[in-house]
């Protein structure tokens, strides 16, 4: 693949001050409202703190997962755990693009306890911190990571079996959908359709 972040840089420097850096002051702006949320009030009381998102805020590509897991609500980062290890192995190996030109995010900024699937109630509650993100960072592609975040983001009830596959449109932005990780590690024999869906993702990323 191209270098997605590079073109994407803003045009002054690469080396810019998180604070000189428009897009980069608009996410930590919006990451310390995450930071002081309290609209789920089992997840605020319970969670060590907010997941907000990592990555390029200039990045073409999005991941986004289902929440964080305990190891992110530890590390204050998504996808830090054996998920995200194979995740890494996805992007390095698999996409040849490392994790800073990308950015990841979850449907939600808080771990449900005992990592419990989000409810309803609490993806919706998330989702205008969730569309803000995306505002700012203005992917051309979003990867969605399993079920919770395809029917999520797509506003699908479709099983994760049906999403994935091909390439949704969404207000303009290209979604491709894939097992999550976690599964993956469960599921060795689902390897095979989560490469062919990467490989779907880079083609339409070539074109
Ligand atoms: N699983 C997710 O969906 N998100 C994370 O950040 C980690 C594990």
């Amino acid at each position: 693949m191209k270098k997605p972040a590079k073109r994407r840089q803003p045009p002054c420097s690469a080396g810019l001050a998180a604070e000189m850096d428009p897009r980069q002051a608009a996410l930590d702006q919006l990451a310390r409202r995450v930071a002081r949320c309290t609209r789920c009030a089992e997840l605020a009381r319970t969670r060590t703190q907010t997941v907000f998102g990592v990555g390029n805020p200039y990045a073409k590509l999005v991941f986004c997962g289902e929440a964080p897991g305990a190891d992110e609500d530890r590390q204050g980062e998504p996808f830090v755990g054996r998920a995200g290890q194979l995740l890494n192995d996805i992007l390095t190996k698999g996409m040849k693009i490392r994790r800073e030109d990308i950015y990841i995010l979850n449907i939600l900024r808080c771990r449900p306890p005992g990592n419990r699937t989000p409810l309803p109630v609490e993806a919706t509650a998330c989702r205008e911190f969730l569309d803000g993100q995306l505002a700012i960072i203005q992917p051309k592609f979003i990867c969605c990571l399993g079920a919770v975040a395809a029917q999520n983001l797509l506003g699908s009830d479709a099983s994760i079996g049906r999403l994935r596959g091909r390439v949704h449109d969404l207000n303009g932005v290209k979604v491709v959908c894939t097992y999550h990780p976690a599964y993956l590690l469960r599921n060795p024999a689902a390897k095979r359709p989560v490469w062919d869906d990467i490989q779907l993702l880079m083609a339409e990323m070539k074109k």
